[in-house]
Order: structure tokens, then sequence, then C-alpha cells
């Protein structure tokens, strides 16, 4: 077993990211030790740079995004942490892949039409080929699983179609040169929304700050911005089909469920005719409780760029190793004299 999977430093941790796919991170770094495989967890720089971007930011955020991992509990002695551009091997498999993807496949990605909207010609290359550079990311290392949030079904999906062709094209079926990754999505916490839209995913890239809440957020932020977030005047519904069409109160509500580590049926139970006016405050204290660890491991983390560094500079390396074997299977598969 091999689990792999990677965050943009492009902004804060928020509880999207936490809820959808780094509370797996850590459940599976345990589980995959315990069984004698590799987790590599890593910070997607490369695809940073898809956007428009400030460097210096870049090189910050990548920073703190390492210590907001680490705060909440990804182990860097136990999972491999880095940054893709420590490991040349992601871009030059890239490149390799770029032989097989194909224009038609990546013009469906849902992200590349969305990001690029009306303005494709002004979109950069790399915002078109950004799945191909997943692909690599996740084929290079031969993952079994991929832990993801829904909204990165997508490009899985994607990486299985490039691998499944690139070995037909280049392997005989009896030795395929990768692997066919499976996403592993949560069910309950797959795609958390903004707080100030239900119908738009929680994101970094919302310009407005109160729509998520951010993993390195204050107790009296965290306070505020659920007592702002957007509901509607109906007090809470005693059951699950209650919450059809409510889009943000069924979000409020499995974002409590999630975090409490109970159903949204048990949610509902305790709160069912209850107006937000005392959802809302417990929903506060909730997060607050259980982001409080993570916020104080953070804020001692986060100064020590040195320490910060040498985790990306010793994951790095051995990523390095175990990237390699595949990126030169991968080279001789197509003629590549080296
Ligand atoms: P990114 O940086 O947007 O998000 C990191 C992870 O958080 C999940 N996520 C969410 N889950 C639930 N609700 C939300 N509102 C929410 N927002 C984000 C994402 O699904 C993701 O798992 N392209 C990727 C990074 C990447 C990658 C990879 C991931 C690059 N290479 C290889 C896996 C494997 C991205 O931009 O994620």
């Amino acid at each position: 077993m091999r689990i792999v999977s990677g965050i943009q430093p492009t902004g804060n941790l928020h509880l999207g990211n936490y809820l959808g796919a780094i509370r797996n991170w850590v459940k599976m770094q345990d589980d995959v030790a315990a069984q004698g495989g590799d987790s590599l967890y890593f910070l997607a720089d490369l695809h940073a740079i898809s956007m428009p971007h400030d460097p210096a930011t870049l090189s910050a955020n990548t920073r703190e995004m390492v210590a907001a991992l680490v705060a909440c509990g990804v182990d860097p002695d136990r999972s491999i942490l880095f940054n893709q551009t420590q490991v040349p091997q992601h871009a030059e498999l890239q490149w390799l892949l770029n032989g097989t993807a194909r224009m038609g496949w990546l013009n469906r990605m849902t992200q590349w039409k969305d990001k690029a909207g009306k303005n494709r010609e002004g979109a950069s290359v790399a915002l078109f080929t950004y799945p191909v550079l997943q692909a690599a990311d996740v084929l290079l290392y031969q993952a079994t699983h991929v832990p993801v949030g829904e909204d990165q079904k997508q490009h899985l999906e994607l990486a299985r179609d490039i691998a499944q062709k690139f070995n037909n094209d280049f392997a005989s079926e009896e030795a395929p040169i990768f692997t066919l990754p499976e996403p592993i999505i949560p069910p309950e916490a797959a795609r958390i929304m903004s707080l100030r839209d239900g119908s738009s995913k929680m994101s970094k890239s919302d310009p407005s700050d109160m729509a998520r809440i951010n993993l390195t957020d204050d107790a009296d932020t965290i306070m505020q911005k659920v007592k702002k977030a957007k509901t509607d005047p109906e007090p809470l519904p005693s059951d699950k089909e209650g919450l059809e069409g409510r889009a943000e109160a069924r979000n409020l509500v499995g974002i409590y469920a999630v975090m409490a580590g109970t159903t949204v049926e048990a949610v509902l139970s305790d709160f069912g005719g209850e107006g937000f006016g005392k959802f809302k405050p417990a929903l506060g204290e909730l997060l607050v409780e259980k982001l409080a660890p993570i916020n104080a491991r953070f804020v001692e983390l986060r100064g020590d760029r040195d320490a910060l560094d040498a985790i990306l500079r010793k994951g790095s390396e051995k990523a390095r190793a175990l990237a390699v074997p595949t990126l030169e299977k991968a080279y001789q598969a197509l003629g590549l004299v080296r």
C-alpha cells in the first residue's frame, strides 16, 4: 500500500482541506506504517504557478503550509513530507505523460473550465496541463491510494486513464509500468461549502476570508465567522430530509457532525427545532475546542524557518529515491536513450 496526496501552498489551510483530505492523511499514515507501506504528502508548489502569483508570497505560504500540516498531525518521521520542486522527477514524468494525455481529455476537466473561465486564450499553458502534472505526482510513486476531497475525483480518473493508455501503448500486460491509483474520498466531508454561499465550495481562492475557517484562525475569528455565516430563517429540522434544499444549514450541520465525531441524525436530534441563534454558538465553540491545539502547535512551528526547510529537504531526498526507478522505466519504455 502506498498513499500519495498533495496540496497547493496557495493560502491558508482551511476546514475544507482538513475535513476533506488532511484528516485522512493523518489517519492513513498510521494504517500504512502498520502495514509496512509508505505515505507521501507533498506541497504542489509547481501547480501553484499555474495561476498568477506573487513569488515572495508563494515561498512564505510554502513554509506556512508545512507548519500547518505538521500541526494537523502529519509526522515527517512517519510520512514523507516534501515539495514538488525539490523532486524534479515530477516535472520530468509530466513531460513524458504529455505524450500520452489527449487534448480532448484535458478539455473536459471541470477545474480547467472553471478556472480559465471565458478567457481561455489568456489562461496559462500550465493551467491546461495541470492535471497531467497531477497524474505524474501519483504515478511516479506507484501510488495505490490517493486521499482527496470530492473536487479532485475527476483529476484522479484522468490519472488512471493516462496510466492505462501508457501501459497499453508501451508495456506488456504482465509488466505494466504504472499502478492505477484509487481515490479515497471521505463519505461525510467530501465537499465542505463556503460559509457565505452554500452552493460553492470552501476554497483558498475565495476573495472573502469570511467564507472559510482557516486552521490558523484564533478563537474570536472562528466565533465571528460562524456567527456571520449565511443561513435561512427557519429553525433546524429534526431529521435529515428536512435539510433538503437548505444548502447552508446542511453544510453547518455536516461540519458539526464531523467535528464532533457523530452523525447528522444525532446532531439534529439534539438541535432539531432550535434556531441558528442557539446552534451557531455551539458550532463555534466546538470548532474552537477542536482547532485550538492545531492552532497552538502551528504558532509554535511557523517561526522556525530552518526547521521547516529541513523537513522539506529530508522528505524530498526520500521521495527522490522512490521516484527514480519508475521514471527510468518510463524513459526506457518510450525508447529514450539515457
Ligand atoms: P487543493 O490544494 O485545492 O486542496 C487540497 C485537498 O483538500 C481538498 N479540499 C476539499 N475537501 C472538501 N471540501 C472542500 N471545500 C475542499 N477544498 C479542498 C481537495 O480535494 C484536496 O484533496 N490539485 C490538488 C493538489 C494536488 C494533488 C496532486 C492531490 C496536486 N497533485 C496529486 C492529490 C494527488 C489541489 O489543488 O488541491
